[in-house]
């Protein structure tokens, strides 16, 4: 179950970091015939304050949405305070840090100026019966009953989960066979649960952040540790920049079908094997040699590349944990030394991959 600790002194401070809009927008056009017709929920977004929210609120005529769903936790510490995209003073029933739901089934221009957009939703919940903002009868916890109810309707989930809870997340929209295009930190591919589902073709990574660094929106009060890269803009709101940024999904993406062209041949010099794992290491997806056909450890980078119809995920190895997931690796788990050496020296995590064809 979700840790339910609402004290904002010991809350986790990862999980309070606020997608831009901007980053929002570069991954999801990638999409946009997949959402047609379809349920989006988004089930960790106060659409008083998320931008993933209103991401799919102004495009839902675009997009051709079926339904949007946004789903508030009581424990938001900035619910009603900082990052207000509608006005809640014009908005009935919504009372400070209340859980509730908002339900968008239709994008009317209610006040007739000919677009739509945050006003006519406002406008919407008051005079349009089919748009409807209500209160959660619990804490609005994406793995609370009434939480999971709204997640069997939906067909895609979209947001950025509480970092804390990322297992938690995965392990419901597995389990729902939901369609998902989610934030997280690049780091998670080595986690053994989420390496066991890429392995299989039930996750992958999205196009846009590429493991990059991204500025995220932080509550005004913010305690930023000292280490951390920092900055307020000129209307006094405060980011925090945080590194290895990626979007999981297991949403169709181009990537997946373009082929990676490869221009080395194979050399026992440059194309070390491992002292215990039998499989040759590379250092840049760039170095695969063209002529060699056996078990290859590629860095992590090699996701943004992965095309399944090219290559096979065949193991993981792990200089921190061993991902045990083939039972292949038994040379490293009985070594005991959890790494994948070459000459003595451990390499950093590598994924073994296996051409499908002879290219
Ligand atoms: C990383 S923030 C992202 C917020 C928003 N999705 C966005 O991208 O801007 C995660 C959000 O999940 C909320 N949260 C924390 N625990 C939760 C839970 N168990 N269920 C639902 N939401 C939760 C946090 O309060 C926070 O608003």
């Amino acid at each position: 179950m979700a840790t339910k600790n609402f004290d904002g002194a010991k809350r986790n401070k990862a999980d309070e970091f606020y997608t831009q809009l901007s980053d929002i927008e570069k991954e999801m056009r990638f999409y946009r015939e997949q959402f047609r017709g379809k349920v989006v929920f988004c089930n960790c977004d106060d659409p008083f304050e998320s931008n993933f929210f209103k991401y799919f609120a102004i495009n839902f005529k675009f997009l051709e949405l079926k339904q949007l769903i946004a789903t508030c936790y009581i424990g938001s510490p900035i619910a009603n305070k900082e990052l207000s995209l509608l006005p809640h003073e014009s908005v009935e029933n919504k009372t400070t840090k209340a859980p509730h739901k908002i339900v968008i089934n239709e994008a009317v221009d209610e006040n007739n100026d000919g677009a739509f957009d945050l006003p006519d939703i406002i406008l919407s919940l008051t005079k349009n019966k089919n748009n409807t903002l209500t209160r959660l009868n619990d804490d609005g916890d994406f793995l609370s009953a009434e939480c999971i109810e709204l997640l069997k309707q939906a067909d895609i989930v979209a947001t950025n989960p509480p970092f804390s809870l990322f297992h938690e997340f995965i392990d419901l929209i597995i389990k729902h066979k939901k369609h998902f295009i989610i934030i997280g930190n690049q780091n998670a591919i080595t986690y053994k649960d989420i390496f066991a589902l890429i392995k299989a073709n039930k996750l992958w990574l999205g196009l846009s952040m590429n493991g990059s660094n991204r500025w995220f929106r932080v509550p005004n009060d913010y305690a930023f540790s000292e280490n951390a890269k920092h900055k307020v803009d000129e209307q006094g709101y405060h980011y925090i920049f945080v590194n290895n940024v990626v979007w999981y999904t297991n949403m169709d993406t181009p990537k997946r079908h373009e082929r990676i062209t490869f221009y080395k041949k194979y050399s026992k010099t440059e194309h070390k094997h491992f002292d215990n794992y039998n499989a040759i290491n590379v250092d840049k997806v760039t170095d695969i040699p063209t002529d060699y056909f056996g078990d290859i450890g590629v860095p992590i980078s090699f996701m943004h590349k992965y095309n399944p119809e090219q290559f096979e995920i065949v193991d993981a190895l792990n200089r921190y944990a061993l991902l045990d997931t083939q039972n292949t690796n038994e040379a490293v788990r009985n070594a005991k030394s959890h790494t994948c050496n070459i000459n003595g020296i451990a390499t950093y995590f590598r994924i073994v991959v296996r051409k499908k064809e002879n290219t």
